[in-house]
């Protein structure tokens, strides 16, 4: 009864010009490993249940570049969005579709684009939660141990060790989806929270039952067409409702309100590759912290600077600190690496690929 859905409709803007919305960054072979990151993640859930127990759900203009990197998956388990809402209708519309499959599904909800280097104790993890979510009516989560006051995440404090269901499933105190940095830096100060790595696990039912209850016109959007899911039917009335759903994440709009959520702490090597510097971080150094994706750029005088070309070209670079500086057939980026933050809203700005 287990169910994977891999969510992998977001458009990784901070990642231009690499990323774009033609090809986001779920797509792209971002670390230089050989597989894109959708891959990496598809293959790390294969060890948690059969191929056609995973669901990629997507916008449909992904849909081609969807089958063409993961070719195992059975084209009915790639659910396609009409319309960008954000997480929450997007694990509505998987969590409604498996449920009505199997009344008795379990399920992992999976990010497309984080890195985990640990596979082994990642595996472990899932299996201890996918356990204690499978008879139980709880909202699981696994949390990484925070090492900065990142503002783009959430932070989880716990624990009420009455109530613990298992060791190492521990009950949620608060959730605190992406606070600003004053409360940032008291969360890390203070040591009881972890920082949300977006990975749930529930089984159908608690989740559905979580929508009726705080996103109640979520869960009855989908409701109405309980009939058709599944069926020749379904893409009309997906058409129909799916623009006019909220625009809401999970985290605001379910697990920052629930009472039922636990935390599994976790360390599995996670990254979440949310920006050039945490790319950076996975990359191979030259001796002066420079990172390149081919060997045919010439440093001299340069320190820590990411840099990615086109390997069918030479670069140059001189006298550069704390450089980003990336570049392909068609566009050219030069960032200081304080500025990492700011290419999203650049690229808004100038509109352009998005
Ligand atoms: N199908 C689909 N449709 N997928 C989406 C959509 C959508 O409309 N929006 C986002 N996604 C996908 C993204 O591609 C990504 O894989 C995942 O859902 C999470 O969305 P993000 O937009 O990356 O969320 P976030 O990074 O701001 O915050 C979440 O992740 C953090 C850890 O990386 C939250 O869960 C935070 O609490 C968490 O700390
Ligand atoms: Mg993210």
């Amino acid at each position: 009864n287990t169910y994977c859905v891999i969510m992998a409709g977001g458009v990784g803007s901070r990642f231009w010009p690499s990323s774009t919305s033609t090809k986001p960054k779920q797509f792209l072979d971002i670390l230089g490993t050989g597989e894109t990151l959708i891959q990496q993640t598809f293959r790390r859930l294969t060890n948690i249940c059969p191929e056609d127990h995973i669901y990629v759900i997507t916008n449909e203009q992904y849909a081609d570049i969807t089958q063409d990197q993961l070719p195992n998956i059975p084209n009915e388990n790639i659910i396609l969005e009409p319309a960008r809402r954000n997480t929450a209708p997007c694990i509505a519309y998987a969590s409604f579709k498996i449920k009505k499959k199997d009344p008795l599904a379990n399920m992992v909800i999976s990010p497309a684009d984080h890195l985990i280097t640990d596979e082994k104790e990642f595996g472990r993890i899932l299996n201890v939660a996918l356990e204690a979510t499978r008879d139980n009516n709880i909202l699981c989560t696994l949390g990484i141990k925070p090492h900065r006051p990142e503002t783009g995440y959430g932070y989880i404090q716990y624990k009420d060790p009455e109530k613990d269901i298992h060791p190492e499933v521990q009950q949620v105190k608060t959730f605190t989806e992406k606070p600003n940095l004053e409360m940032a830096e008291q969360f890390i100060e203070s040591g009881d929270f972890l920082w949300n790595s977006g990975i749930f696990i529930w089984n159908a039912n608690t989740i559905m039952n979580s929508f009726d209850k705080h996103l109640p016109d979520i869960y009855q959007s989908f409701e109405q067409g309980w009939d058709v899911l599944n069926t020749s039917g379904e893409k009309e009335f997906i058409d129909h409702i799916y623009p006019s759903c909220e625009n809401e994440s999970v985290d605001y709009g379910i697990l920052e309100k629930a009472k039922n959520v636990y935390v599994i702490p976790s360390s599995f090597g996670w990254s979440d590759l949310g920006s050039w510097g945490s790319v950076h971080e996975q990359s191979k150094l030259d001796d002066h912290g420079n990172s390149v994706n081919t060997k045919k750029v010439l440093f001299y005088n340069s320190r820590n600077n990411i840099v990615r070309i086109d390997p069918g070209k030479l670069g140059v670079i001189s006298g550069l600190e704390d450089y980003i500086i990336i570049q392909d057939d068609t566009r050219l980026l030069i960032c200081p690496r304080s500025e990492e933050q700011a290419i999203k809203q650049m690229v808004n700005d100038v509109k352009v690929d998005f």
